[in-house]
């Protein structure tokens, strides 16, 4: 049964408009020279790339990794973070800014969140430290800046380090400077869906060499001869630390070429974002996220938080479903639900850490995570037409408020599969 009159709004198909993959031209030209050279292991393509992003943030050093996760994991290992310690971690984030910690063999402690930016802050972070505290990650959340002035004098006055997991906001700055170069460390993912996608990579960024060379020693054997006979680290060449956290270059090769493009998809997407929140402003049942003073979101993912008080009470499950009727490509948001995963809840995993006897509350986290939606994929040419379009659907279903009632009253309130996913995109025939 259809909740509107079936008459899609819609029509236009942005993969049909244009002619963007996820892999340039350039792109493939780079693999095709790695794999035509059997640079498929090793290459000095990869510490070229390195440097090139730690010129682009602003940072002194830079390392990949296999993924965005063993990222995170070096630089937790890095901060000196293991058995007995802790490392406070916002649970509105993908369960990688957590379970780092968790392997290392720390326990998470979970901050809640700022109900207007969506990320922690020095107020949700300060109540969690203590002696044990070694780190704070803080999450970039769908591109916006966190707002790291009061988080990094906070972690000064601690003596605590600051991870920042920018794996969503390659672009963003706050203030001036790139997001990853502003904490101790910084983390990206070039996994494929991000804004720089190579397929399974990441990245670590630092100046402070110590922290870099004990995050090489946690997944990079390979490096620490070269980090010089005075480096503490460099007589771990034989073994590293139990990690290969290698790059793979192919993976790379894809990020360099995405990186030739970035600042120019960001801001078409950052332009396009803003014509269709400009487009439904007067819904005041959608609210964006809002970004620090100073700072510069980028659009990795496009979400608006929904007010079921100003929409006549109706489910957020109710409203996407309307809206993929209409064609709109939408979906839900599964963030906010780490603290109460088994994994955290039972513990069973390294080191059998069973560190949440009392599960933890984190209100606004728990909200958010239920109300947020993702407004539209994000679109990475210019597409007027097809924003347009777009305001014209939520608008169609905006004035038919009454319907999403009835239909919600009559088939009850359908729930997405959210299960294991942080993002789902709905469509109206799933
Ligand atoms: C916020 C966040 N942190 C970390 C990661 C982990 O990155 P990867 O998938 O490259 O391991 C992701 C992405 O998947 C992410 O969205």
């Amino acid at each position: 049964m259809k909740i509107l009159d079936g008459n899609k709004t819609v029509t236009l198909d942005y993969e049909q408009l244009g002619n963007l993959p996820v892999v340039s031209e350039q792109g493939e030209k780079n693999v095709l020279n790695l794999l035509r050279n059997g640079e498929i292991s090793t290459s000095p393509s990869v510490p070229k790339f390195e440097r090139r992003f730690a010129d682009y943030v602003g940072s002194k050093y830079a390392l990949s990794y296999c993924n965005g996760t063993s990222a995170l994991e070096a630089a937790v290992f890095a901060c000196g973070a293991g058995p007995g310690t802790e490392v406070i971690v916002p649970s509105f984030t993908f369960w990688s800014t957590v379970m780092v910690a968790v392997a290392n063999q720390a326990t998470p402690v979970f901050a809640d969140i700022d109900p207007d930016t969506w990320t922690m802050t020095a107020e949700t972070i300060e109540p969690h430290i203590t002696e044990k505290t070694k780190a704070i990650i803080v999450v970039h959340v769908w591109g916006t800046p966190c707002d790291m002035d009061p988080i990094m004098a906070l972690a000064r006055k601690y003596n605590i380090k600051v991870i920042e997991d920018a794996s969503h906001a390659h672009g963003a700055t706050y203030k001036g400077r790139s997001v990853g170069s502003i904490g101790d460390i910084g983390c990206f993912s070039f996994q494929g869906s991000k804004l720089v996608p190579g397929g399974e990579a990441g990245i670590l960024v630092s100046d402070n060499l110590m922290l870099y060379s004990r995050a090489a020693a946690a997944g990079h054997y390979e490096r620490l001869a070269g980090l010089g006979p005075d480096n503490p680290y460099s007589r771990y060449s034989l073994t590293g630390f139990g990690h290969k956290f290698r790059a793979n270059p192919l993976a790379i090769a894809l990020a360099d070429a995405a990186m030739d493009t970035l600042d120019e998809r960001n801001e078409i997407r950052d332009r396009q974002a803003r014509v269709l929140e400009a487009g439904i402003a007067d819904l005041d049942f959608l609210i964006p996220q809002a970004v620090p003073a100073d700072s510069r979101r980028v659009y990795a993912y496009h979400y608006m938080l929904y007010d079921p008080a100003k929409f006549g009470g109706v489910n957020p499950s109710t409203l996407l479903l309307a809206l993929a009727e209409e064609g709109v490509k939408c979906g839900g948001c599964g963030y906010g639900r780490l603290h109460q995963a088994p994994a955290i809840l039972e513990g069973g995993g390294f080191g059998n850490l069973n560190p949440h006897d009392t599960p933890v509350s984190l209100p606004v986290s728990e909200d958010m995570g239920r109300r947020q939606i993702m407004v539209a994929l994000r679109f990475e040419q210019e597409c007027p037409e097809l924003i347009e379009q777009y305001i014209a659907a939520y608008h169609k279903v905006a004035a038919n408020m009454e319907k999403l009632q009835i239909y919600e009253r009559e088939n009850g309130i359908r729930s997405f599969d959210l299960s294991g996913r942080s993002i789902s995109i709905i469509s109206a025939g799933n």
